[in-house]
């Protein structure tokens, strides 16, 4: 069976990695091809994750680089219907909720390829988000759905989605953290050294809805500023991110507000493991939080994540100065990370949805 991955954007490395990993143990079964869109491109925000996880060199790289949704989406369309023509894969498989994602389903369905969406069903319910018009145009036009969590399948269910194309095999990004998790450890010590931590902030922003609005960005950053007074900051900045904040001139670095270059992901995960809390907008960061049972605070008004907020790690907050601060000391002042045994994992976050996935797609075909 050949399969022709799709992947584009840094959170999608954690979701595909696992997949071929596992495909690639029965490899006379499956004939895989890997290709990156190049929707990011930067060392740190692609090739790094390519060593670290193992990845394969992508057979091909469309390199379409940054541009407006309509340019970007148009560009990885354009890109990707001759490599499909040429492939001819039995299967077409995307990740998230990206723009590489949704130009490639358009493609794949209008040439009438088996499409299979891995991480489908979240929803926000805010069609202001990029990311919720991606998940629900690729969702309609999938033919299996590969769901993390069963909220996504009754979203699904609800749109009218055929029950047999739905199957939950819990979070592929998981399967990524519960393999590498000992690696991070290891880096801990040098992390620890390298950036002075014991009690920290670990934040990480990107949403335009939070980065793109001056003012947004200026209250968050004098949050910051405000909050590394009592306690550690460190801020790997995303490029979207480092950009405003550069043209902006908000950077307002102190000793105890360190603003960074992204990390690559066994440094990141060592930080986030150890971290007293992390504030974020990322929609991975909300799972591996809840998956370590780090507290965690998310700087949106919803999230499409539910099982972070139930499983009472995630807390959503709204991104103004007076209200950063105060969550972000009062949670400090909780206290809470959660002892191990105490931690309550969503159902199938635990390393193995891979294995699922593919059982289901070798059964399908
Ligand atoms: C994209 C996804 C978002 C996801 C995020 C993960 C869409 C609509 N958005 O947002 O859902 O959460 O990736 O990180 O697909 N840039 C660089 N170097 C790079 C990549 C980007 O400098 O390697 C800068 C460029 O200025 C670019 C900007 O970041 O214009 C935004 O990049 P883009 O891929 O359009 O969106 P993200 O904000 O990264
Ligand atoms: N991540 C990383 N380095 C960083 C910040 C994040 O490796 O400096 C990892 C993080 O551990 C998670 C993924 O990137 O696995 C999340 O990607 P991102 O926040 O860019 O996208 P989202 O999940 O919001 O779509």
């Amino acid at each position: 069976m050949r399969i022709l991955f799709v992947v584009g954007a840094r959170p999608n490395f954690m979701k595909i990695a696992p997949i071929m990993r596992e495909m690639a143990k029965y490899h006379s079964e499956f004939e895989q091809i890997l290709v990156h869109t190049g929707q990011h491109y930067d060392a740190n925000m692609s090739q790094l994750f390519f060593d670290e996880l193992d990845l394969p060199r992508p057979d091909l790289n469309l390199e379409v680089g940054s541009g407006s949704h309509a340019w970007q989406t148009a560009q990885v369309m354009l890109g990707f219907e001759p490599v499909l023509l040429n492939y001819r894969p039995d299967w077409v498989l995307v990740p998230g909720d990206v723009n590489s994602t949704l130009a490639c389903t358009l493609v794949a369905s209008k040439l009438g390829f088996n499409l299979a969406h891995v991480e489908a069903g979240l929803r926000s319910f805010d069609r202001t988000m990029p990311e919720e018009i991606n998940r629900l145009l690729t969702d309609q036009l999938a033919d299996l759905l590969f769901t993390p969590s069963r909220d996504a399948d009754e979203n699904l269910l609800r749109e009218g989605i055929p029950l047999k194309k739905i199957h939950f095999v819990g979070n592929l990004m998981i399967d990524t953290l519960v393999r590498l998790l000992p690696m991070a450890e290891v880096r801990w010590p040098v992390m620890r050294a390298r950036f002075g931590l014991d009690h920290y902030l670990l934040v990480t922003l990107h949403r335009p809805s939070n980065v793109d609005d001056p003012n947004m960005l200026a209250e968050i950053m004098v949050a910051l500023a405000e909050i590394s007074r009592q306690v550690r900051v460190i801020f790997p900045m995303h490029p979207r991110t480092r950009s405003r904040i550069v043209s902006l001139d908000l950077s307002l670095p102190t000793d105890n507000l360190l603003l960074i270059e992204p990390l690559g992901y066994m440094d990141f995960l060592a930080l986030e493991t150890h971290a007293s809390l992390v504030l974020t907008d990322s929609g991975g960061v909300q799972e591996e939080t809840t998956y370590l049972g780090v507290p965690c605070l998310t700087v949106r008004p919803n999230t499409e994540r539910p099982v972070t907020i139930m499983s009472g790690t995630n807390r959503l907050v709204a991104g103004k100065r007076g209200t950063l601060v105060r969550s972000v000391l009062e949670r400090l002042n909780e206290g809470a990370r959660q002892a191990a045994a105490n931690i309550h994992r969503p159902e199938f976050w635990d390393g193995k949805a891979s294995n699922r996935l593919m059982r289901i797609l070798f059964k399908t075909t």
